[in-house]
Order: C-alpha cells, then sequence, then structure tokens
C-alpha cells in the first residue's frame, strides 16, 4: 500500500477500533466479536509497523509498550483533588440532609457507589490521552501515565457520539482505579501458592498494580477504572452532576450503571440500603455511598472546607467484622510446595456470608499478631469472602490458650519441610509430594521447559489422581494402552503424547534444570546455573558457597537450589529421569560462538502451523538469533507463514530472504543441538 491510502486506512481503523471499544466497555454492548476485533487490531498494528511515520501515542494498539522506569514522577493537580467526609450513622445523614435542603430548599442529589480502589486523574487534550496520575496527597500526586494506558476501560481518545456536546479541548476527568473482586481472589491464591506475599485487599491490590515501574506488569492484572467527576474543563461546562455523569459515556468515559439521581430524603435513604443489600452481589468492593448536590450553583453556595466539600458525603456501610473463637490451625499445602497456616474458626457470619476459616499466611504473621490456639479473633471480611484476622481480643484471654508452632514435617508426605532464609515461608521440597505432583508435572511439560505439548493441566490431574504417576519419572514409563484409558483420550493422542515425551528427552540443561520446579529458579536462573556448571553433574557436586559466588545468584537462591539437591528425594526423580533416557545437553563452557544463528535477524509474518510466534522465537534465540519487529534491508531473513501480512511484501521489495515453514524448519534442524550459551531470555512465560 502507498503512503496516502495506508493514512487514510489507518485513520479508518482507529476509529472504528474506538467505537467498538465504546460499545463494549461503556454501553456494554459489543457490535463485533472479539476475533472481528482483533483482527482490525492486527491490520492496524501491520500497517503501523509498515508506515511508522503514522504511529501516534494515542492508536489503540499503542497500550503496553512503554519501557520500565526507574521512578515514577509528579504531577501537580491544577484543581486540587479533595476528599470526602465520611458519615457513619444513620443520624449524621439526616442532618446532611437537613443541610441540603436548607440550602437549596430540595433534596436533589446524585448517589453513586463509594469505590473502595485508588482515585486517579487523566488529562485529555484534544481528545487524546495526555498524562494520568494518582490522587497522591490530592495536591500532587504520582504519574501512572504509561500504566493505566493498559487499561482497556481507559480510551487513548475520547468519541463524541452522536448528539454529545463538543469535546472539550481539554478535559480532566476522575475516576476510581479498581480490582475486580473474583479476579484479586484468583491473584491472591496463585501468589499465595508461589510463596508470594498476598494483597489485604482488593484496593491495595489495585494501587500495586497501578504503581508498578514497569507498565507491562499493570497490564498482566485486570484492573477497571470508572469515572465520577471533573478536574479542570475547558470549553464545556456542566450545571449539574446529572449532566456531568450523563455526558462523560457519551464521550467514551464509564461511568458506573448503578449512579442515579435521587429526589427527597427518602429517596437518598432507598437508595443507601438498596446498594447495600446489593454489596455482595456487585463485581467490585465499596464501603458506602457517596451523595452529591446534584446543582453546582448550589455547591458553589454550600463552598468547600479546607480538605473536602460541604456539598458531597460519603456514607459508609457497616463494617464487615465480627469476634469468633479460633478453635485450631490447620496447616494446608499448596501446589508449590508451601505450608500455608489456615485458621479453624468458631463458624460466624460476617455480612450475611458464615465464615469458618481464614488464612493466616505464614508464621510471622502469626507471630506479629500474636494470635493462640483458643483465642478469640476479630475477622473482618476484606474483599468479597475472603475473612482476614485483624487481631486476638486479648482482654477475652484465660490463659488456656496455646501456642501454634509450624509443622516440622509436610503433614502430607512428611518431608522435612524447609525454611528458605530471608522468606517467612515454609516449604516442603519434596518434588513428588501429591499435594504438588500435579503442578510440577505441568510445570515440568510447560513451553519453556521439556515442551511436552498435550500435557496440560487437565491431564496432569488425571495422571495423578489415577495414580499412573505417582514421580516425574513414571511419565516416561506411561503406555498407550494406559493413556487410551483415560478420559478424552483417543489413539491419536496417545500417540502424539508419546512422540511428544520421547522427543522431550533431548534437551538442554537449562530447559531440565527449569522444568524441575526448584523454588526461586526461574528461567533467567537456569540459565545462569547452566552457563556457570555446563553439566548436571558439577551442579549436583556444588557446594552453596560456589552457588553463591555466580554472579546474579544470591544468598537466598543459593541455599534454595542446595536444599532442593539435598533432598534425597529430589535426587532419585534426577537420577530417575537420566535413566529414563532423558539427557540434558551440556553446556559448553568455552562461551565464544553465540549459537549457529548468531548475528541474524527474524520477522515473523501470517501464522505458522507448528509453532506459535512465541515458540518460533524462542527456538531462534536458543540458536542465537535475534528476533526483530520490522522489515529492514538489514534483516535477515523473514518467515512467512499463512496469511503474511504486509511484512512479506516489504521482504519482496527490499530482497530480504523469505522463508516458508517448510524451510524455517529445515533451517532450525541445520542448527540444532545444544546452543553454547545460555539463552537469553527475554520472551515472557505464559
Ligand atoms: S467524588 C469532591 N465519587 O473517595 C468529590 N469519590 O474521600 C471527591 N471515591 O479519593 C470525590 N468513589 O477515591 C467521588 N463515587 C465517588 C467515589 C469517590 C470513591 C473516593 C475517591 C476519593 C475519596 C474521597
Amino acid at each position: 500500500m502507498d503512503h496516502p491510502p495506508a493514512a487514510a486506512r489507518i485513520a479508518e481503523l482507529r476509529e472504528q477500533l474506538l467505537y467498538h471499544n465504546y460499545r463494549y466497555y461503556v454501553l456494554d454492548d459489543p457490535l463485533v466479536a472479539d476475533s472481528e476485533y482483533d483482527q482490525l487490531l492486527r491490520e492496524l498494528q501491520d500497517l503501523e509497523e509498515q508506515f511508522p511515520d503514522l504511529l501516534t501515542p494515542d492508536s489503540p494498539t499503542q497500550r503496553v509498550g512503554a519501557a520500565p522506569r526507574e521512578e515514577l514522577g509528579t504531577v501537580v493537580h491544577n484543581l486540587p483533588m479533595l476528599s470526602l467526609e465520611s458519615l457513619y450513622s444513620a443520624e449524621d445523614f439526616e442532618r446532611f440532609l437537613e443541610r441540603v435542603e436548607r440550602e437549596a430548599g430540595v433534596v436533589e442529589l446524585v448517589a453513586e457507589p463509594k469505590f473502595d480502589g485508588l482515585a486517579v486523574e487523566l488529562v485529555y487534550v484534544e481528545g487524546a490521552l495526555l498524562t494520568a496520575s494518582t490522587r497522591g496527597d490530592g495536591l500532587v500526586g504520582e504519574d501512572v501515565s504509561d500504566n493505566l494506558r493498559t487499561l482497556r476501560t481507559v480510551p487513548l481518545r475520547l468519541i463524541r457520539t452522536e448528539g454529545a456536546p463538543p469535546l472539550p479541548p481539554r478535559l480532566e476527568v476522575r475516576g476510581e482505579v479498581i480490582f475486580p473482586t473474583a479476579a484479586f481472589r484468583r491473584l491472591n491464591q496463585t501468589r499465595e501458592e508461589a510463596g508470594e506475599p498476598v494483597f489485604a485487599n482488593p484496593r491495595n491490590a489495585a494501587a500495586g498494580s497501578l504503581r508498578q515501574l514497569d507498565a507491562q506488569i499493570t497490564a498482566a492484572r485486570p484492573l477497571e477504572i470508572y469515572f465520577y467527576g471533573i478536574g479542570q474543563m475547558e470549553g464545556a461546562d456542566f450545571a449539574t452532576e446529572e449532566e456531568l455523569v450523563s455526558t462523560l459515556p457519551r464521550w467514551g468515559l464509564r461511568v458506573d450503571e448503578r449512579v442515579r439521581l435521587v429526589v427527597g430524603r427518602e429517596a437518598a435513604r432507598d437508595f443507601y440500603r438498596d446498594l447495600e443489600a446489593a454489596r455482595e452481589d456487585l463485581p467490585f468492593e465499596i464501603d458506602g455511598v457517596v451523595f452529591k448536590v446534584n446543582d453546582h450553583a448550589v455547591q458553589a453556595a454550600m463552598g468547600e472546607r479546607s480538605r473536602s466539600p460541604r456539598w458531597a458525603v460519603a456514607y459508609k456501610f457497616p463494617a464487615r467484622q465480627a469476634t469468633t473463637r479460633l478453635r485450631s490451625i490447620f496447616v494446608s499445602v499448596g501446589r508449590t510446595g508451601v505450608l500455608t497456616p489456615v485458621a479453624m474458626l468458631e463458624p460466624v457470619p460476617i455480612g450475611g456470608v458464615t465464615v469458618s476459616r481464614a488464612s493466616l499466611h505464614n508464621i510471622e504473621e502469626i507471630e506479629r499478631k500474636d494470635l493462640r490456639i483458643g483465642d478469640n479473633l476479630l475477622v473482618e471480611r476484606a474483599g468479597d469472602v475472603i475473612p482476614y484476622v485483624v487481631k486476638p481480643i486479648v482482654e477475652d484471654r484465660t490463659g488456656a490458650e496455646q501456642i501454634f508452632h509450624m509443622p516440622e514435617a509436610c503433614p502430607v508426605c512428611g518431608t522435612p519441610a524447609i525454611r528458605t532464609p530471608g522468606e517467612p515461608f515454609v516449604r516442603c521440597p519434596n518434588l513428588d509430594c501429591p499435594a504438588q505432583l500435579e503442578g510440577h508435572l505441568g510445570h515440568f511439560a510447560s513451553r519453556y521447559a521439556l515442551d511436552i505439548e498435550g500435557l496440560g493441566e487437565k491431564l496432569a490431574r488425571q495422571l495423578v489422581s489415577t495414580g499412573l504417576v505417582r514421580s516425574l519419572p513414571d511419565l516416561y514409563d506411561l503406555t498407550e494402552e494406559q493413556l487410551t484409558a483415560l478420559e478424552r483420550m483417543g489413539a491419536k493422542s496417545a500417540q502424539n503424547l508419546l512422540a511428544q515425551l520421547a522427543r522431550s528427552k533431548q534437551t538442554t540443561l537449562p530447559r531440565f534444570l527449569l522444568a524441575l520446579s526448584i523454588p526461586q529458579v526461574g528461567e533467567h536462573v537456569a540459565g545462569l546455573l547452566a552457563a556457570h556448571f555446563g553439566n548436571l553433574e558439577a551442579l549436583l557436586a556444588s557446594t552453596p558457597e560456589e552457588l553463591q559466588a555466580i554472579p546474579g545468584v544470591g544468598p537466598e537462591i543459593a541455599t534454595s537450589v542446595h536444599d532442593f539437591l539435598a533432598e534425597p528425594r529430589n535426587l532419585a526423580v534426577i537420577r530417575g529421569l537420566l535413566a529414563h533416557g532423558v539427557q540434558p545437553a551440556p553446556v559448553p563452557r568455552s562461551a565464544a560462538a553465540a549459537g549457529p544463528l548468531a548475528g541474524q535477524t527474524f520477522v515473523f509474518t501470517g501464522t505458522l502451523e507448528s509453532y506459535t510466534r512465541e515458540a518460533a522465537g524462542r527456538l531462534v534465540q536458543e540458536r542465537g538469533g535475534k528476533v526483530i519487529g520490522s522489515v529492514s534491508k538489514k534483516t535477515n531473513y523473514v518467515v512467512a507463514g499463512a496469511d503474511p501480512g504486509s511484512k512479506r511484501a516489504q521482504a519482496e521489495k527490499l530482497g530480504v530472504a523469505l522463508l516458508d515453514e517448510a524451510a524455517f524448519q529445515r533451517l532450525l534442524d541445520e542448527t540444532s543441538g545444544p546452543p553454547p550459551e545460555p539463552v537469553a531470555l527475554t520472551l515472557p512465560l505464559d
């Protein structure tokens, strides 16, 4: 495509994508299937790659892409972001209503949820998102522009829907970033299983996710935004709150569907009561109702205190707390071997849900709060149904309460538990522990480990529950007969899996080390260990001191690796794998050449049949090659799969070598064998 038609098509695609976003996120009424949306986005991406001068930061392709930063900058709010007076009783609320009535003659309020998230301000100039910042102290906030851009519910450009007022040349719009409750629960579960600290509530999770120096992390978290107010606005004016909340969505800014104009005291009370009743069913946490005087002239007349307006209040819901007795502490073993103490409570209703257990996370938490078995505890529900132990009621103690100690051995398999220095967590170090085997199998087979296609979560679960696999090496004893007896496993899939298993035996040392689920050993560390020791036997013979001396391996990782290898059951697993023919190719210690494809650059376009883009890129990287995004004269190869994009044409034009999938495969075969250098591990894990 030539430059002018490309520019026109790019503009058209952007407009379409913007509108589809609006239909999806603001109206919750999409016009197209997700796949159609993705197709438009891909077309735009391809065109922008081909014509980089047409790329603008407000393009829908530009949500993620900013590089990590050293620190978050600051942003001064043009108008201070005020806080709200909190009311906790019906009497206080009546007094507020009286004040409003006295001032305005009528009670006319906009009522909306008080979101329990993080307040932010976004600045749109000529319709394009310029900056985004947190509330901070109300006057100065942190610059979270790159992070906020990654939220799908944040439009990078405003739109003007039919009949909407013209877009203001400058708009400062305010809203709340929230972490949906269901996703919050999943995040904490994953973190707990991985031995990482959990977030106390969705608000902390939202704040922690947004205030990241690396926007890629924010992008991976399902944050959302609801808009509820404005700061400075040029070239437009609202006479009422109602006008404000009804106009924002028509500019593409999402407002919560529960926001209402309430007229009269009774209606205000009803709104509060109804929303409290609906609280449990909302997809996000709220902690009260915000009431704002509707008429902006009345707002101005009522004025402000030093930090909060007189014309608005937050009428809080009662805290969801109760006291109950700690009957005992049960220790559960997660998929990654972390031993987690769980409070077994006398069942108690809190905000409509019966609570009978609460995670205590780790021993330090128990010691810090001085929780004893038999104590009465103050328990709170933080974020949907997750109960949280606030503190013991020390006044209630009789002296019969008992101090809790973590067990010395894994309660599931009896292996002595290990505490990694610097971590408050205790782990069961046994690779074959029944509580962990399923997770370990999945990890063993994952793409960047032994890459056994077809061995996913479901199959891992079946293999463990049927007893076919009790230890990792058992995988290599599986027969077609055993496999076809499993659910949803035909002869063809069984044969494929066996072929994959056979193929997986030829692997590399970094992949093998990664596959072992050694705590704290991800791709990067696996690569460091492999490069340093060169072969498995040398690693097995290493001392903690030697491990610690490797640049990039700190004392904690060193201890973790050493403890893992010191566990006889783990050694048995490693020996068992080798005995079954698994061969982690050693890494030559002369790291002179950087792989058979060193210095070669590759561009991928279209869809490959046998590999995803990531997998293909990985294979190139393992051989020392580099994958880049766009074609230039200096590019060595363009690999074109089915339905190639514009890059194929580009390659032809520039005379760059074109490889179809078969030719690419041949190149891979010719250059296979152990990479002489540890792989530059830059691709994200899925
Ligand atoms: S309006 C002058 N509306 O509450 C009005 N705030 O205490 C100021 N908040 O930092 C804010 N939901 O984080 C407003 N529907 C809502 C809100 C809301 C939550 C938070 C916001 C702000 C704090 C003020």
